[in-house]
């Protein structure tokens, strides 16, 4: 299977894939729910992820010629977010059982992204909040545009975190500062994002960091193919040992969420555009 076979085969309406010399760009595509991960958009996402491990080469099994594709950038369509969550509306109707088979598909789609042989970067051109930061931390590494904002607004909805952040935020910001943005629901700016190490670098707009993005796949170009998938998978062997240990207490947790009154307020509240008075139950 080749890039064009992925491009091809696919006949995604909420996605775009485009290829730039050795870069393979993916951009959600629902600008009017701010690029929001509707199931549809977690199943395409799911297929693309999917072909993609089929198409690219393994360190050990690649042939010559093979590598047509040196890198992968995640981001969003619009100059407003990269990706504002999971589908709030969409939730608002599942059981607890819907809510965890949407949060395991999910998670299938970040481990994906985490085992293929090339690097994958998060281009943030605004808000990733929720299962977008989720999202863009399923990625080696983030770039962010200078609007972009960062956050786990879960608890505000009456949820916790399901498609990986509990698990991946300890990963990259450290246990203390994790806890504090999970458990107060705060979105931070970039340049905050950028003093936690959230982010590696901050671009002036959405154009600079796209065309960093770019260079970066550019740079990798440059280097050994068998080499840095060799060097990804001992990253991820080494130190993300346990994230289908907490994945799995994840999924559990959210659909423990999905069984209180305070998420059903949370998510009518929101959806009626006013603030949220929690039962505590
Ligand atoms: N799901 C569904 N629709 C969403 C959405 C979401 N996560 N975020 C935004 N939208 C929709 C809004 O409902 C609105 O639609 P309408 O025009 O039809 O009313 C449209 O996108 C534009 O949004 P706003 O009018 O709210 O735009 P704003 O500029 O006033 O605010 C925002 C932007 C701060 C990002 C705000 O939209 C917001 O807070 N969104 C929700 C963020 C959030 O809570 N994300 C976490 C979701 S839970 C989750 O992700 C769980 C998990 O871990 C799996």
């Amino acid at each position: 299977m080749t890039l064009d076979d992925v491009d091809e085969a696919a006949d995604y309406e909420t996605i775009l894939v485009t290829q730039y010399g050795p870069a393979l760009v993916v951009t959600v595509n629902r600008p009017r729910a701010l690029n929001a991960l509707a199931r549809q958009v977690v199943a395409e996402l799911l297929d693309l992820t999917n072909r993609l491990a089929e198409t690219l080469p393994s360190a050990d099994e690649a042939e010559p010629g093979e590598w047509a594709c040196r890198g992968v950038i995640v981001t969003g369509t619009g100059e407003k977010a990269f990706v504002a969550g999971a589908d709030i509306r969409e939730m608002s109707g599942m059981t607890p059982e819907q809510a965890e088979a949407y949060a395991r598909d999910m998670h299938q789609v970040t481990l994906n992204l985490e085992a293929l042989p090339v690097p994958v970067i998060a281009a943030v051109n605004g808000f990733a909040l929720g299962g977008g930061c989720e999202l863009a931390m399923a990625c080696d590494f983030i770039y962010a545009s200078a609007n972009a904002g960062f956050g786990q607004p879960e608890v505000s909805l009456g949820l916790v975190p399901g498609f990986g952040g509990s698990v991946r935020l300890q990963q990259r910001v450290g246990v203390g500062i994790a806890r504090e943005l999970i458990m107060t629901g705060r979105r931070i700016d970039a340049d905050e994002a950028l003093r936690i190490g959230l982010v590696n670098r901050v671009f002036d707009d959405q154009a600079a960091l796209l065309e960093a993005a770019r260079a970066t796949v550019g740079e990798v170009a440059g280097q050994a193919p068998t080499a840095v998938a060799n060097a990804k998978a001992t990253l991820n062997a080494v130190a993300h040992r346990s994230v289908a240990d907490g994945l799995e207490i994840e999924a559990a947790s959210f659909r423990t969420a999905f069984t209180t009154e305070d998420s059903r307020v949370g998510r009518d509240a929101f959806l009626a555009k006013e603030s949220a008075s929690f039962p505590g139950r």
